[in-house]
């Protein structure tokens, strides 16, 4: 009684507090409004009303509920910068399976799936340590002090997907620099496109080349499979590639920069080696580097929790704020290494669940296990404050790390 609409709508928040206070913490402006996990709040550029979901039940909910789809054209962000669901959604392409509802994601995603199973990763263990070993040698080589990002966290994945892809990691310089453009808020909308357009372009010559003289890998496969085009075998190629580097690489970064300044949760790791898998769940939760909000709309009304999420309307769902929910874990904001963090949101939910998080996993622990025991005095070379954090980049982490030992 006695209010508009209008008033309503005034008084919601406006977007979804991103720039950080501090290193490892989300927003507390983003964690304040935890006090109502699943509310309303005005999009940008231009206040229309969508959702932000900062619960961990309520995020489950959403991402596992079939009347929030992905393949809809994002028009609004809850932040400033536009949304990395905004660029991409502008010229999706084909292949692109993150961007596909059920049924075309299932047959997109069910050409991949066999190669990451838990399995297959365990056979590939070798291969990794091996990739590990030699980029610990050059991290050495360009010592006594380095950038760990620059000769250890990008090369790592980015080798490891090249060559389970088929990608020629000589083309790096094609490939690694429009990966982390399409993934710069900091760029236009128009610059990201043009980026991903690139990067699309070269999968797509390498498709014919492969099909006519085809090796052991996954892009050889896709293309010579007769149900898929060559379009969606490039599009495929170009979300395993963009993915597959970008997110385990700031993991790998970020992870040994929360090491280095939690001494306690370090000396643990290092006197108990069979702690690393549980280790990595809890640098995962703690430090959710796919920080820019996971977006859907709604395709009919939907009521959760006793509130009506309309047609039309986009939802966000905050990993990095679920993933410290007080309901699911007790003192959320603690790296504790000792904890269970299994159910974690790092990897998402629901049929989008990330494809490739158990070669992440087998690359975390393989690459954490081996960097540390390689240098046991490893230490930053810079004060931390100095650190140059990835807070403007969809994938949270740091641009660069100079560590010595
Ligand atoms: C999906 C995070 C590593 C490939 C996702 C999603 C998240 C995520 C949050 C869900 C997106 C959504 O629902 O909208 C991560 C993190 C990683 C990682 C934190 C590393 C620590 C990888 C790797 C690969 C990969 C190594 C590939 C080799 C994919 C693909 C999807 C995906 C293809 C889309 C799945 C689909 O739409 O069905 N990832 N990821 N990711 N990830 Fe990862």
């Amino acid at each position: 009684e006695g209010t508009t609409r209008d008033d309503a709508a005034e008084a919601l928040p406006y977007g979804m507090p991103y720039q950080r206070e501090t290193r490892y913490d989300p927003p507390t402006g983003l964690m304040d409004l935890q006090s109502k996990p699943l509310r309303p709040i005005r999009y940008y550029p231009d206040g229309t009303e969508g959702w932000l979901v900062t619960g961990h039940a309520e995020g489950r909910k959403v991402l596992a509920d079939p009347r929030f789809a992905t393949g809809e054209r994002f028009t609004h962000s809850p932040t400033e910068l536009p949304h990395v669901f905004v660029s991409i959604s502008e010229q999706v392409p084909p292949g692109f399976f993150l961007f596909f509802d059920p049924p075309e994601h299932t047959r997109l995603r069910r050409k991949v799936t066999g190669v990451f199973t838990v399995k297959r990763m365990k056979d590939l263990e070798p291969r990794i340590a091996d990739i590990v070993d030699a980029q610990i040698e050059a991290l050495r080589a360009a010592g006594p002090g380095a950038d760990l990002v620059r000769e250890f966290a990008l090369p790592v994945p980015s080798l490891v997907i090249c060559e389970m892809l088929g990608v020629p990691y000589d083309d790096r310089a094609a490939f690694q620099a429009n990966s982390a453009n399409m993934l710069d808020l900091s760029l236009s909308v128009e610059d990201r496109n043009k980026a991903m357009a690139e990067l699309f372009g070269y999968l797509m010559q390498l498709v014919p080349a492969k099909r006519a003289d085809p090796g052991d890998d996954m892009l050889s496969v896709l293309a010579a499979d007769p149900e898929i085009h060559d379009v969606e075998a490039a599009g495929i190629g170009l979300i395993l590639l963009v993915a597959g580097h970008e997110t385990t690489a700031n993991m790998l970064a970020l992870g040994t920069f929360a090491l280095l300044e939690h001494p306690d949760q370090m000396a643990k790791l290092r006197d108990a080696p069979k702690l690393m898998p549980a280790a990595v769940e809890e640098l995962l939760r703690y430090l959710t580097v796919a920080h820019n909000g996971i977006m859907r709309i709604a395709k009919e009304d939907a009521e959760i929790d006793g509130q009506l999420i309309k047609a039309g309307q986009h939802v966000t769902v905050v990993l990095q704020a679920a993933n410290r929910d007080p309901h699911k874990y007790e003192r959320p904001g603690e790296l504790d290494l000792d904890r269970d963090a299994q159910g974690h949101m790092a990897f998402g939910h629901g049929v989008h669940q990330c494809v490739g998080q158990q070669l992440a996993r087998v690359e975390m622990r393989i690459g954490f296990a081996k960097l540390f025991e390689a240098f046991p005095d490893l230490r930053l070379a810079v004060p931390s404050e100095e650190i140059p954090m990835r807070s403007d980049m969809a994938v949270y982490g740091v641009h660069t790390l100079p560590v010595e030992w």
